[in-house]
């Protein structure tokens, strides 16, 4: 009977190694370790080579196109309806509508926006869309420069990479639709949701964090303030919220927690590193986004794009880094666009963020 079982479990032993080798999951080394913080404080990135050269190699900038002669007539003059970048010369506006052809329609070409009987024509949704996209490029490119995209910039290219649809969108989740019978209440968690990893964490938390604009500045901070409460502070379902929005960057960012904060004292401003306000940054920009730019697009998308609530295809973390933290490995993809890294537009003025972020809020100790 013993010899029985041990054999028994060598076979299982046996299975199960062959098993880890041939499942998905299963890491295999080298690994590759970046410090990231103080010594001694276990603050780092850990990836496995082949999974750093598969990243890199899916967040390759393109080509820019060839540069063109200044030009002196302006495409506001030459063209019919153009509204947004008029003051751009033409030759520069005909190679910027190559280069969006290549960066968003690049199977469907100008048709894609265009009914080329008549280019000036504003009849197909995509145009309108399509220029919408231009001026949101040109509000990160500027008002957002400093304190999230840098020098880097971002193009058309950064979120769509060659397809209509970028591929990390996301929409308002209500969660399942129950028509008949008993309503398990399920506290609008535990159900593996792609946004927080596939974790039984809350799977609308994009929707609570990044939707709106006018988002209290301290509804993620779910840690007390002091040593000792004081009164009766956040539920740990608000820390849940937390959470499932972490997880989100993290693999938006392809980082672990460490990459931003010391894990010591999570909510420590000083101990955490500068990427962190960078990120604070990056969640005000976001809502900026789809509070200014996306939402309002609502009734311009067909019936078909809308989500489940009828909300348009919004922005995240993942939509502009896609598994990098710096996408397309930082390169600075708008200097051969300068056109996209002012505001063209001569007519209406552009909408600044109507609070200027203000530094976060100093660690509670
Ligand atoms: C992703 C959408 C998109 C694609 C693809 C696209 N365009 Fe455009 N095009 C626009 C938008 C938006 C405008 C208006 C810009 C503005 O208002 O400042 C425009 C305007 C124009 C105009 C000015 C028309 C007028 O008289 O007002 C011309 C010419 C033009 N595009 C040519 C092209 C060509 C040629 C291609 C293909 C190589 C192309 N476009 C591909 C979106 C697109
Ligand atoms: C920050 C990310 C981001 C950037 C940068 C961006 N877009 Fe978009 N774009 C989106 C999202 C999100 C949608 C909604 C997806 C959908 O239509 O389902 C979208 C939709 C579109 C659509 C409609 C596609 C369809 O068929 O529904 C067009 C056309 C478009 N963008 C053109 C552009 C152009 C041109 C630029 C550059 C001037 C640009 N976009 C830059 C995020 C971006
Ligand atoms: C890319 C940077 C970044 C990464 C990665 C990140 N965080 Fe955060 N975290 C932040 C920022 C920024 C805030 C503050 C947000 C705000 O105040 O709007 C925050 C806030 C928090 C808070 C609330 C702190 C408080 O004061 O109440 C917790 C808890 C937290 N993070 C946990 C995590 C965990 C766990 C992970 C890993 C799964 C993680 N974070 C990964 C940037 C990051
Ligand atoms: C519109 C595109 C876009 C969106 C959306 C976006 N980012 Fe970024 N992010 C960038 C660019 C561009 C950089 C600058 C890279 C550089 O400086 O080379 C950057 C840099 C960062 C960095 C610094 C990385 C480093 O290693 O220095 C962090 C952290 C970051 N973003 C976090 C976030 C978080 C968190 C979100 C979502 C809440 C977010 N970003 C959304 C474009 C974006």
């Amino acid at each position: 009977m013993r010899t029985l079982l041990v054999v028994a479990a060598g076979v299982v032993a046996l299975f199960l190694t062959i098993a880890q080798f041939g499942t998905a999951g299963w890491t295999k080394p080298p690994i590759l370790a970046q410090q990231h913080g103080f010594r001694g404080t276990g603050m780092d990135q850990i990836q496995t080579r082949r999974e750093a050269e598969e990243i890199k190699a899916a967040n390759l900038p393109p080509t820019p196109a060839d540069p063109v002669e200044a030009g002196t007539d302006k495409a506001g003059a030459v063209y019919q309806n153009v509204k947004v970048l008029q003051d751009v010369s033409v030759e520069e506006f005909n190679r910027l509508m190559t280069s969006m052809t290549e960066w968003v329609s690049p199977e469907q070409g100008c048709t894609y926006c265009h009914n080329t009987e008549n280019m000036a024509d504003d009849s197909l949704y995509q145009k309108k869309v399509a220029r919408r996209m231009l001026q949101m490029v040109q509000h990160i490119n500027t008002a957002w420069k400093e304190k999230h995209v840098g020098e880097a910039g971002v193009t058309c290219y950064t979120c769509h990479r060659g397809q209509p649809v970028p591929q990390h969108v996301w929409f308002d989740n209500p969660g399942p639709t129950y028509k008949t019978g008993f309503k398990p209440r399920n506290n609008g968690q535990n159900l593996a949701s792609p946004s927080v990893g596939l974790s039984s964490l809350p799977y609308n938390t994009l929707e609570t964090f990044l939707a709106k604009k006018d988002t209290d500045q301290n509804l993620i901070r779910v840690n007390a303030t002091t040593a000792l409460p004081e009164s009766k502070g956040k539920p740990i379902q608000d820390a849940e919220k937390t959470y499932g929005l972490m997880i989100h960057m993290s693999e938006s960012l392809g980082v672990n927690c460490t990459y931003c904060h010391n894990t010591r004292a999570i909510s420590n401003w000083s101990q955490s590193t500068p990427q962190r306000t960078l990120a604070w940054h990056g969640i005000r920009m976001v809502r900026d986004l789809n509070g200014d730019y996306i939402t309002p697009l609502t009734a311009t998308f067909p019936a078909n794009r809308l989500g489940p609530t009828g909300d348009a295809p919004k922005i995240n973390c993942a939509t502009c880094h896609n598994g990098q933290s710096k996408p397309m490995a930082g390169a600075h993809v708008v200097e051969p666009y300068p056109e996209l890294a002012k505001v063209t537009e001569t007519g209406e003025a552009p909408k600044a963020p109507d609070t200027q972020p203000a530094e976060p809020a100093p660690a509670p100790q």
